[in-house]
Parts: C-alpha cells; sequence; structure tokens
C-alpha cells in the first residue's frame, strides 16, 4: 500500500490557486512550481504526491484510485458525474454556466427544435430536461462560441467567467445554468484506508478557507 497520500491537481488556472491554497496551509509547493516536464510531484515537507492532469483525468485517477484525491471543477464534476466524495467546496475558479445566443436573437420564440452546441452534452442534456424541453445538442471540441456564429447552433452552454469571449464574439447570456468553483473530491475507498492524512489535510483546507471568508 501506498504510505503517501496523492492527489490529482487540474492543470492550468486551479493549478496556481490549488499551490496557493496548499501553500497558505504550510506545504512546501516547490516541485509543483518548476515542475520542469515531471508529471509527479513528492512535496518535501507533507506526505503527499501531486500528479498534473487534464480536468477530466482528475476524476478518472480519484474514481479508479491511484489518487486519493483530486482538485477539479465542478463543471466537469457536472458532466461526468461522479463516484467519489465531494468533500470541499474551494472558493477559487468561481464562475458560471450559462446558455448564450446571437445578440437580438429570441431563442424561445419558435416551436423548432432549438440546436444547443457545447463541449458539456450531459450539462446540456440536464439543463433543458429539467425544463421539460427538446433539443438537439451538438458536441463542440474547441470554441464553441463559432457555433452560433457559423449558423451551426442556435445557442451554446458554456462556462462563462468574465464574459469577455461573448461579448467579443457578439453573443448575450440568457439564462444560468448552474455555478462552478473548485471542489476538493476523495476517492471512497482512501477516505476509510487514510483517514487520519485526509482529515488533517482537510481540516487545514478548512481552516484557511475560513480565515479567508473572514478577510473579505
Ligand atoms: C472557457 C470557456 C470560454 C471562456 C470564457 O474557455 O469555454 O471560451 O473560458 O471565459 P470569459 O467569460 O472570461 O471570456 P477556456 O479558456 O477555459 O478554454 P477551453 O476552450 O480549453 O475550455
Amino acid at each position: 500500500m501506498r504510505q503517501n497520500l496523492r492527489i490529482a491537481l487540474t492543470k492550468g488556472r486551479l493549478q496556481d490557486k490549488s499551490v496557493e491554497l496548499f501553500e497558505a496551509i504550510g506545504l512546501d509547493c516547490s516541485p509543483i512550481r518548476s515542475p520542469g516536464r515531471r508529471l509527479i510531484h513528492a512535496l518535501p515537507n507533507y506526505p503527499l504526491e501531486a500528479v498534473l492532469a487534464k480536468a477530466p483525468d482528475v476524476i478518472t485517477y480519484v474514481e479508479h484510485g491511484v489518487c486519493d484525491l483530486g482538485i477539479v471543477g465542478k463543471d466537469t464534476i457536472l458532466e461526468q458525474g461522479k463516484s467519489f466524495y465531494e468533500v470541499l467546496d474551494l472558493g477559487f475558479g468561481r464562475c458560471r454556466f450559462a446558455l448564450a445566443v446571437r445578440e437580438g436573437s429570441d431563442f424561445y420564440g419558435t416551436y423548432r427544435t432549438r440546436r444547443v452546441a457545447s463541449k458539456y452534452p450531459n450539462v446540456t442534456k440536464q439543463f433543458f430536461a429539467r425544463k421539460g424541453m427538446d433539443v438537439d445538442i451538438i458536441k463542440i471540441e474547441g470554441s464553441v462560441e463559432l457555433a452560433p456564429i457559423l449558423d451551426l447552433a442556435d445557442g451554446i452552454v458554456d462556462i462563462v467567467e468574465t464574459g469577455a469571449t461573448l461579448r467579443e464574439n457578439g453573443l448575450v447570456p440568457i439564462e444560468d445554468v448552474a455555478q462552478v468553483s473548485a471542489r476538493l473530491i476523495v476517492n471512497t475507498a482512501s477516505m476509510k484506508l487514510h483517514k487520519a492524512q485526509i482529515e488533517d489535510l482537510i481540516g487545514r483546507c478548512e481552516a484557511e478557507l475560513k480565515r479567508r471568508r473572514e478577510e473579505t
């Protein structure tokens, strides 16, 4: 059995915020700050290894138990479903899923089946299912904002953070779909096997999050 806990961190924006949180709770994250091409890093002053991965893979590693913990956006959790514990809302990586359309277009003003493009087909499907509305969902991998511009879709369901991408492409959000932020997730078996260690890490994070809330 592994002695060290292992955590999967989402590469990119969430990685920086995760490192800031860990440093604030006393973990030396220097190996992650200058990772080179290495993908797995042992922390010098805490029994934790960090793996850097893409968001969907963070969930896969935690579900399979090869990582005990993970930090991943609620967007990916909502899209992929979950069989793990979601233990903490870490408060960073805040954004929202929104339904957006071309400025001036009337998404709801027709009985024709609407086409909606998204990188998140499951989130989109559940959103319209809750409304009892039948839509055709088109899965897009890259910049989904192109779909309504190219007339491939009547609307998109996508992540909105500042709103700049929508604005610069002549799109407007017309409805919120879900709020998103980074979550700490834990493999269900690890939670029992490494209870004390995991509780120590969660406890430190909780204390720091509380301190941040009180500061604002
Ligand atoms: C997301 C999202 C939007 C953009 C929104 O893409 O898909 O395109 O951010 O941000 P804004 O409201 O601040 O403009 P991201 O940059 O994460 O790239 P991705 O296509 O790899 O998801």
